[in-house]
């Protein structure tokens, strides 16, 4: 039995592309596609700077992402900025993600996020959703100024909760993260919301859910 149980926080616990899809009007027609632009170019400065040793924290990551996302798609007026990472820093929760945390909270779990996010980047969405009763520990990559999947960053769990790496449940939708906390020795459960092929074939989850709903029912 796993009693801790980990989350990412974006794209696992907040939706990442609720920032964009609550201004879809606004931003028009390429909504979809300066989103998803956005994401993945925030994810590349992550890894890029990590891999060269270099670190900028997330939140700035976070806005010059953007910035080559609002450049990149001529059609969305740039004045959205402002107003589209205010949405970002207060990010939705997935309707089921406080049910799930809720229910293993219920079941004695230990539960913690291990994220990219800067501390206040990770206060303000935890307190957006209204996580917090729920959560033991909030740790933010901030501390090793350095970026997952570094495996420093996913021993933070273990020194924190005092702990050995197969007593920990790791739960992400990014495949490669869920890869990561496999190899720091964690149960890896993949959340796969979006129906995505498989990767990381050497890395295999425990798990795939389509939803965090599920969850608890794992023991
Ligand atoms: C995080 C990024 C990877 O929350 O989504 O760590």
């Amino acid at each position: 039995m796993s009693s801790v149980f980990i989350f990412d926080a974006y794209g696992t616990l907040f939706d990442v592309h609720a920032a964009i899809a609550r201004h879809k009007v606004q931003v028009g027609p390429d909504a979809d596609l300066v989103s998803a632009i956005w994401r993945t170019k925030q994810l590349e400065y992550s890894w890029t700077l990590t891999l060269s040793g270099h670190y900028t924290d997330f939140w700035v990551l976070t806005q010059r992402a953007l910035d080559f996302a609002l450049a990149s798609v001529p059609s969305v007026d740039k004045s959205l900025k402002p107003t589209l990472l205010d949405a970002y820093f207060k990010l939705d929760a997935f309707p089921d993600a406080r049910t799930a945390l809720k229910a293993l909270k219920a079941k004695g779990r230990k539960i913690g996020i291990l994220s990219n996010g800067s501390p206040s980047m990770l206060k303000a969405a935890v307190e957006a959703a209204a996580i917090g009763d729920e959560l033991d520990a909030t740790l933010s990559v901030d501390v090793l100024k350095m970026f997952k999947p570094r495996p420093e960053v996913y021993r933070l769990v273990t020194d924190r909760f005092r702990c050995s790496p197969d007593e920990v449940t790791f739960v992400s939708s990014n495949r490669w993260d869920v890869m990561a906390g496999i190899r720091a020795g964690f149960r890896g459960i993949w959340v796969n919301r979006s129906n995505m092929p498989d990767e990381y074939q050497d890395f295999p989850p425990a798990k795939v859910l389509k939803e965090l709903s599920t969850l608890s029912e794992i023991d």
